[in-house]
């Protein structure tokens, strides 16, 4: 058992947090928003994430894990064995992240410790920003006590954030100090994953390169998915052939409105402005992320193509969320595309299953339905933008009832031409060929 402290209570800190208690460890998650912590205290979770709020009760009650808004007391009451610097690193004014709260929580840490610690790095970071933690907390200590950085990134998908974390591809950690990259290691044994040490920039630099990879296929499968609409190919049964092959496997070859959420649109961009800041020419980042800006005005064009104009023109969104399983509406695709429908004269409808409160936030002028019938009542067209489950099995009969004129946008190819045609709908996929009617 080791004693953890946890600095923010976002997806990452709250996920790892929790689970390294689940492990056995004490763990003392600290945030400086107090509003979190006191809701936390209180078994009230700031993110919706499958599973998770059972899990912070079971620790909690087992007085494996506790929340407080207090540096000193989460570093020094323990005593902490570990700090995981996990908070945001929101996108900055040209696409480079912002590091705000990372020098906030290292200026912190350097403040209040008063004995030996590994400072744990599991924030998005540019690459170099571990030595530069380490420079702060030099900067920072009123005596010089020992301590070691190693970056350890996460690779957490929202949604499905504990699976990843307890069953691993790898843990990575970087370090110049190889004993401290060992006990981090240490820390993952119970998860029986392949660990990974190599020096802090590498470390850093391979979470920016699996995300822009991740992006790159499914900016991929969208770019073939435009081909075979305009050869008369179905980018469904395209993706499953390709997929076979070993070398490059199906999963993240989806083709749709593209990606969103909290990390690879930031991540990519920060990627390419590191590249560019440097003197590279980083042109096929350029071209993923402009595929993907791409993917969210195709389907405002379909309905635009299906209805003649948006002008006075309801349209329902079936789905907010930037992907199922998640209240998040960071970079969601659907924020895009209310504005470009709106723009245009639509009334935008919108449903999502978990995120309304979340999308009230950030949508305006749109009317919220409680539910994918109340959606489809007098919507000229619905655009199916997030995959929930309970979307593929509607009563499209019922559907259909409710809608002013029968024009379904599946964004996330999540019904079958075939079918939606023999209801009578109007009916557009991403890639679909011929069928799918482009
Ligand atoms: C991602 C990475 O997967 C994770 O390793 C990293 O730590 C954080 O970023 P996440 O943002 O939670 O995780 O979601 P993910 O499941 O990767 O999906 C990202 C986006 O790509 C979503 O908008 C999703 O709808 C889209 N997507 C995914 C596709 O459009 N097609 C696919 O085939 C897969």
């Amino acid at each position: 058992m080791k004693n953890i402290c946890v600095v923010g209570v976002g997806y990452v800190g709250l996920v790892t947090g929790t689970c390294f208690a689940d492990l056995g460890n004490r763990v003392c998650c600290l945030d400086i928003n107090a509003e979190r912590i006191e809701g936390l205290k209180r078994g009230i979770l700031p993110i919706y994430e499958p599973g998770l709020a059972e899990m912070v009760k079971r620790n909690v009650q087992a007085g494996r894990l506790s929340f407080t808004t207090s540096y000193e007391e989460a570093i020094n009451g323990l005593p902490a064995d570990f700090v995981f610097i996990a908070v945001g690193t929101p996108e900055g004014v040209d696409g480079e992240a912002d590091l705000r709260y990372v020098r906030m929580a290292a200026e912190s840490i350097a403040d209040v410790a008063d004995h030996p610690l590994i400072i744990v790095n599991k924030s998005t970071v540019p690459v170099g920003t571990g030595d530069w933690v380490a420079d702060i907390i030099r900067a920072h200590q009123k005596k010089p006590i020992p301590f070691s950085v190693v970056s350890n990134p996460e690779f957490l998908r929202e949604g499905s954030a504990i699976q990843d974390f307890l069953n691993p591809d790898r843990v990575v950690l970087g370090s110049l100090d190889r004993e401290a990259a060992a006990k981090v290691a240490d820390l993952h044994l119970p998860l029986r994953t392949t660990i990974m040490i190599t020096d802090l920039r590498t470390a850093e630099m391979i979470k920016y390169a699996s995300n822009a990879f991740l992006a790159a296929k499914i900016s991929f499968i969208n770019e073939i998915a435009a081909i075979c609409e305009a050869l008369g190919a179905d980018v469904k049964e395209v993706a499953a052939g390709v997929g076979y092959d070993k070398r490059i496997g199906r999963t993240f070859l989806d083709a749709g409105i593209g990606w969103g959420g909290s990390c690879f649109p930031k991540d990519v961009k920060a990627l390419a402005y590191m590249a560019t800041v440097h003197g590279r020419h980083p042109q096929l980042l350029q071209a993923v992320m402009d595929i993907n800006t791409d993917q969210r005005r195709l389907v405002v064009q379909k309905v635009r193509d299906c209805l003649g104009t948006l002008e006075g023109k309801t349209v329902g969104l079936l789905g907010l969320a930037f992907k199922p399983n998640t209240d998040d509406m960071r970079d969601a695709p659907s924020i895009d595309i209310a504005h470009m429908l709106q723009a245009e004269g639509a009334l935008v409808k919108a449903y999502d299953p978990v995120a309304m409160v979340s999308a009230a936030r950030v949508l305006h002028d749109v009317v919220l339905a409680e539910d994918p019938y109340e959606l489809a009542e007098g919507c000229d067209a619905i655009i199916v933008v997030t995959e929930w489950n309970e979307f593929k099995q509607l009563d499209m009969a019922r559907l259909k009832r409710a809608m002013r004129q029968p024009v379904i946008v599946d964004g996330r190819n999540i019904y079958e031409p075939e079918t939606m045609k023999a209801y009578g709908f109007t009916y557009r996929g991403i890639g679909r060929g011929y069928n799918g009617c482009g």
